[in-house]
């Protein structure tokens, strides 16, 4: 088939399901969509229009990135609006039916909102604060097309890249790509274009692209999202960046934890074969080129480039010095292009659309966008995604809502484990690859977890190096014994052993394993205590000096105390939760809690009625009265 006879079948397909006759439901049933509970929704429709004989198509789409919404239904009716419903259940499935996909009645008592007009009567998604700060580029297809489906990406204007790519010189394609200034997506931002150029310079006729897509940073999901809701895009990337460089052969290297996306890509890459958009003699261009998907095996380390690599040559996946850089001498000692997820996929929209328009988003080091995952504290976790130099302010304010429950915002961490910690005075902070290096973050590979009032930023700090010290590769004594030093005196500052001088000498073994390990895990594994230092140093003086948790947070700095003139004399529950029995009644039927029996769990003060709200937490310890009931009447 030629290329304008693939899309004329995959255009009738979309006309058929999306502007079709009968109603079209959409849900959400990505990894977030399916943890929420978006499979029995499925089933509950598929049961519901089965049994009323209804004529309506069920379509499973990817993720919007409202993931604090989900399950998200959508209904496309023709000749209505379309509807979008949140957190649906297989109870509102028959109401829905009757009402929307049957009757006239859109059920806007259940619905987030709508997505064509609606006439006011709700809420336009579209309209939604939010999407006045976001830029969706990556995120354009996500929840809305079948990620199952290759004719959907190419209705949607997939695939008319590579078409024309292959009528392109090579050298004009990597020069587009290094006019776009695009910079690589994986954390480092290295510029796309001048790596493939090197690539594509570098003798040798045998030469690799590998997608990394191990995304093994805690809190981080964006790369997932990606796969599971559009992986065409990711596909036609790497095609083009094979036809650049002159490569025949790539890899999807993805952690195995992503079952899901891996399904998903393992459909997408067959699609894209039976198209011929992949494989022998693409497009009938002459040009050949096929992916393979290897799994990774769950260690965060394998996510650096020179690791990967030795991992899907089957060997032990430790970073290796550079030179030879792998665009050189990359996988089995061949050239090869490695890319992150998110940094294939711009690249089809890049040829479509030019590398000016590209250019033009962003800031003046940092070009397009980038894709958060929003995580912690905030209002509304998931996904979004902005121009490069939106503040930090816009992400968790603006589209994440800010802080949930009414709490005060403390820190943000960017950046993965080994990105920085944030304060409120720096929430102006432009995101793009060069403000945050500068305020001690990085832009990493784009997690955001918001922390509030609530956390401490010594167990913050400590919580990431534990992290880091675990997946330390170990080969460089800087990293694997440094940040076992690190973190066992941070555990000496969360329990009162610290001492003043600690905190000099934490920033000065930091400087040391980022000035002396070899890869950027042992180079960033410092930030976030050098950071929660810079910017929290007051937390740390309050551990060290007065022993003494501000946030109430560290176990051997706080104790927990019923307040008399609070207690509720007839109710037991914090009795009765207490799983060590430290907690007696006095002759006034007052709650005492025998601190030397107390292991500080915090079940009682979960269990006290907000009525009564007894349970305290007091920092330091000694701030609980000494003599028990007597004092506490
Ligand atoms: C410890 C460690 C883990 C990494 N994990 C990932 C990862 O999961 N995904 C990723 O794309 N890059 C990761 N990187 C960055 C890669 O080494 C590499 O720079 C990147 O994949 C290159 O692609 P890009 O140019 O498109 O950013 C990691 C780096 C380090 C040091
Ligand atoms: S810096 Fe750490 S993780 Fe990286 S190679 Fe050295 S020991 Fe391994
Ligand atoms: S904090 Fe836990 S152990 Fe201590 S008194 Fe309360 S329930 Fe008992």
């Amino acid at each position: 088939m030629t290329f304008e006879e693939i899309q004329k079948q995959a255009k009738s397909n979309w006309d058929s399901q999306y502007h079709g006759k009968a109603p079209h439901i959409l849900i959400g049933t990505a990894t977030c969509g399916r943890a929420a509970g978006a499979l029995p929704v499925v089933e509950a429709f598929s049961n519901e229009l089965a049994k009323r004989n209804a004529r309506a198509k069920v379509t499973e789409v990817g993720c919007i990135g409202l993931c604090s919404f989900e399950p998200l239904v959508t209904i496309i009716k023709p000749s209505s609006f379309t509807v979008c419903y949140n957190n649906a259940t297989p109870q509102v499935v028959p109401t829905l039916v009757e009402g929307y996909v049957l009757g006239d009645d859109p059920c806007l008592d259940l619905a987030l909102g709508t997505l064509d007009g609606g006439d006011g009567k709700a809420v336009y998604i579209p309209e939604l604060s939010r999407f006045e700060h976001e830029y969706r580029l990556l995120l354009r297809n996500c929840g809305y097309i079948d990620p199952g489906n290759i004719n959907h990406y190419i209705a949607n204007g997939g695939y008319s890249s590579l078409a024309m790519a292959l009528q392109m010189e090579p050298d004009t394609i990597v020069g587009e790509i290094k006019k776009s200034g695009l910079r690589g997506r994986g954390g480092a931002g290295f510029p796309t274009g001048r790596k493939w150029q090197q690539c594509r310079e570098a003798s040798g006729q045998t030469k690799y692209i590998i997608c990394n897509a191990d995304e093994g940073d805690p809190g981080a999901f964006m790369d997932r999202v990606v796969l599971e809701s559009d992986p065409q895009q990711v596909i036609e990337g790497m095609v083009i960046a094979a036809y650049a460089v002159g490569s025949h052969d790539g890899f999807i290297y993805i952690r195995a934890e992503y079952p899901l996306a891996i399904e998903r890509l393992q459909v997408a890459l067959e699609q894209a074969k039976n198209l011929g958009l992949l494989g022998d003699n693409i497009l009938g261009s002459g040009f050949s080129f096929d992916i393979e998907i290897v799994e990774g095996a769950g260690a965060f380390v394998s996510g650096e480039s020179t690791a990967l690599m030795y991992a899907i040559e089957g060997r032990r996946s430790m970073p290796r010095a550079r030179p030879p850089h792998s665009v050189k001498a990359g996988l089995w000692g061949k050239p090869t292009v490695l890319n992150n997820v998110k940094t294939y996929a711009y690249v089809p929209l890049i040829l479509a659309r030019g590398a000016d328009w590209f250019s033009g988003i962003g800031t003046e080091g940092s070009k397009g966008t980038a894709a958060f995952a929003l995580a912690g504290k905030m209002v509304n976790t998931g996904l979004a995604e902005v121009a490069m130099g939106t503040t930090l302010h816009e992400l968790i304010f603006d589209i994440g809502g800010g802080i949930r429950s009414g709490k005060k915002f403390k820190a943000v961490q960017i950046g993965g484990p080994s990105g920085g910690c944030l304060p409120e005075s720096m929430l102006r902070t432009a995101v793009d690859f060069d403000s945050l290096r500068k305020a001690g973050a990085i832009m990493g590979s784009g997690g955001v977890i918001a922390m509030d009032e609530d956390n401490c930023m010594v167990d913050t700090a400590k919580f990431f190096l534990d992290f880091i010290q675990k997946e330390s590769c170990g080969k460089c004594s800087t990293c694997r014994i440094g940040s076992k030093q690190m973190l066992d005196m941070l555990e000496d500052i969360t329990v009162g052993k610290g001492k003043i001088e600690d905190i000099d000498w934490l920033v000065e073994v930091g400087q040391d394993i980022s000035g002396g390990s070899l890869c950027g895990l042992g180079r960033t594994a410092p930030n976030p205590a050098l950071t929660t230092i810079r910017y929290f140093r007051d937390e740390y003086e309050a551990h060290i000096l007065e022993k003494r948790c501000p946030a109430l947070v560290c176990k051997e700095l706080i104790a927990y105390y019923i307040l008399p003139e609070k207690c509720e004399r007839a109710c037991e529950h914090c009795v009765l939760s207490c799983p060590v029995k430290a907690i007696t009644t006095n002759e006034k039927g007052i709650k005492v809690i025998d601190q030397s029996k107390c292991t500080k769990c915090g079940s009682c003060q979960l269990v006290c009625p907000p009525e009564y709200n007894a349970v305290i937490r007091l920092s330091p310890p000694s701030l609980v009265p000494v003599s028990g009931a007597k004092t506490q009447e």
